[in-house]
């Protein structure tokens, strides 16, 4: 869905002027903010080790028992949507960069490292935020 609506929205600034496109495609980055319940089944594989979901553009893995990691979807190198976890670590499938948990770049293409947000459990809800 959101790779969908970049979509549309590059389609729609193609069409109008320049300053219009400008205004309309401020990134949303800075206000990421929702909550995953892990009792659901869409999420419930983030309850195992290893496991990763995305939504809302942001990869969620689960690091370790009692941690969990999230970075945008979108990579630094060339700002392709293709990030997952994998690995113990998050990967660009288009390149191959890849990144720690906390979004410091680990090899040449994720040299600029990647934005991280932040999670909180409580009970089975997981909060990612910025
Ligand atoms: S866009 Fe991710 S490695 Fe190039």
């Amino acid at each position: 869905m959101g790779l969908k609506g970049a979509a549309l929205l590059a389609v729609y600034c193609g069409a109008s002027s320049l300053s219009s496109c400008k205004n309309e495609s401020v990134s949303p980055a800075s206000t990421v903010d929702f909550t995953l319940d892990l009792s659901s089944a869409t999420y419930s594989k983030l309850n195992t080790v290893g496991n990763y979901v995305i939504s809302n553009g942001v990869v969620i893995a689960r690091v370790s028992a009692s941690a969990f990691a999230a970075v945008t979807q979108v990579c630094s190198h060339e700002n392709k949507a293709n990030v997952i976890f994998s690995g113990g670590g998050f990967y660009c499938t288009q390149h191959g960069a890849t990144f720690s948990t906390t979004g410091a770049g680990t090899n040449a293409n994720g040299s600029k490292g990647i934005q991280a947000y932040k999670t909180t459990l409580t009970g089975t809800s997981l909060r990612i935020y910025a």
